[in-house]
């Protein structure tokens, strides 16, 4: 039985297996709360774009934000992907995972002083700007530095990519992106900056994004101000469209990411911008589905109301259901025979809040243990030690074997920077 989401999921003789590996046996092995994930496939993800792309000048820039494992920056990193980072820390993760700097696209409303000064020393791609504050200040920290930053724009199209209000990013009303309408005299202040270089121009308009439709309208977008700035003799060599494209949780149906592509490809050589260099910044097309969180069945409380299922992974572990109100499908490691009851199943945090899933019929006995599916985009990168909970392990199947990626964070670890007060003296 294949199950909702990845191809690389499966159930066989009643166990469930990732790539072949039977999940049981990793949950007994590592300890849960515990994250594994498949890198065959995320390589297949990947291959979706890579095949759509095979033959333009493009670079796939993975946005690590989704998974940040250096497992996982590695596997792509040799793949042959770029990134697109936010932070100076997730610059210092692809340097540690052995990817190249020159392949790095920096994103991000407040970048400051010290990661610009980081990146330009290494030397990034691109900087990918979103005010003309930040425009002003990076021109100077280039200078002072002796460095040109190379710049695109982000440009908010404002497009409603239809969907969740948090992760809608494309609007208007949203914090991200220069105004559409506001663009043109942007980048005339960005090609006079005399520490900035113009190479491109981007946008992101959402994330989770099950239809083509928002995109090429945001495409179009671009292009008309690609068109309007060339001819002021503004010159624009790539166009990124940022990441975005949804997966399977429950039961949507977003396109692949070759059909996507594909219809990106169409509209740029449908509108003369075949030789223009695309860039594109997939998160969670690439990993949400390679990853599952397995967790034990701690206790099982039935209740007048509700029953609850107590498992070991909470809120810090994965917090999209409590933030997004996310559904995420739970499947048990091993099929019980007997009756399913109605659960919701909740971690021992402190918070009514804090729920992996509501009313799942599931058939469950104390010590079992289940796996939340599509669990690879936004949930260790997103894991937090509240309430003193370190966070989990993770392991990544390589070819049929399990590699543990990252250990169970020690207690120490969690308080080892904290100081006592100095003791009073008498
Ligand atoms: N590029 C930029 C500039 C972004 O802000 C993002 C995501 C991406 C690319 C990648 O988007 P993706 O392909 O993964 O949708 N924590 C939320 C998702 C937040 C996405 C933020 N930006 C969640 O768990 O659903």
């Amino acid at each position: 039985m294949t199950l909702p989401g990845s191809p690389f999921l499966a159930r066989r003789d009643g166990s469930l297996q990732l790539d072949g590996v039977d999940l049981q046996a990793l949950a007994q092995r590592f300890g849960t709360p515990l994250y594994v994930y498949s890198q065959a496939a995320m390589l297949d993800a990947l291959a979706s774009y890579q095949r759509a792309l095979a033959g333009r000048r493009h670079l796939v820039c993975y946005a690590m934000k989704a998974n940040s494992n250096l497992a996982v920056l590695q596997t792509f990193a040799q793949a042959g992907c770029g990134f697109d980072i936010v932070s100076g820390g997730e610059l210092a993760r692809v340097l540690a995972a052995g990817g190249r700097a020159d392949r790095v696209v920096f994103s991000g409303v407040g970048k400051t002083r010290a990661e610009m000064l980081q990146a330009l020393q290494v030397g990034v791609r691109c900087f990918n700007v979103e005010s003309e504050s930040e425009l002003r200040r990076l021109s100077a920290v280039a200078r002072e530095a002796g460095a040109v930053a190379a710049v695109s724009l982000r440009v908010n199209p404002d497009v409603d990519a239809g969907t969740h209000p948090y992760i809608s990013t494309g609007l208007r009303e949203n914090k991200f992106g220069i105004a559409h309408e506001r663009a043109r005299e942007v980048y005339r202040l960005a090609a006079s900056l005399p520490g900035l270089k113009v190479v491109g121009i981007d946008c992101h308009i959402g994330s989770q994004i099950t239809q083509t439709a928002p995109y090429l309208d945001a495409l179009d977008r671009l292009l008309d101000l690609v068109e309007a700035l060339e001819a002021e003799g503004i010159a624009i060599a790539h166009i990124d469209i940022g990441g975005g494209l949804g997966i399977t949780y429950p039961d949507e149906t977003p396109p692949r990411p070759g059909e996507l592509v594909a219809q990106v490809l169409a509209r740029m050589d449908a509108r003369g911008h075949g030789q223009r260099e695309l860039l594109l910044e997939p998160g969670r097309s690439l990993v949400g589905n390679a990853g599952v969180l397995l967790t034990e069945v701690l206790y099982l409380k039935p209740g007048p109301a509700k029953n609850f299922c107590i498992v070991d992974a909470a809120m810090n572990d994965l917090v999209r259901p409590a933030l997004y109100e996310a559904w995420m499908a739970i499947e048990p490691l091993q099929q019980r025979a007997t009756a399913a009851q109605r659960w919701d199943v909740v971690g021992p945090v402190c918070e009514s809040g804090d729920w992996l899933g509501r009313e799942r019929d599931l058939a469950l006995a104390e010590g079992d243990f289940l796996a939340v599916l599509s669990a690879g985009a936004y949930g260790m990168t997103m894991a937090s030690n509240y309430n003193t909970r370190p966070r989990a392990a993770e392991v990544m199947v390589v070819a049929g074997d399990a590699v543990l990626v990252r250990e169970r964070e020690p207690l120490v670890q969690l308080f080892g920077t904290e100081r006592r007060l100095p003791t009073p003296s008498a």
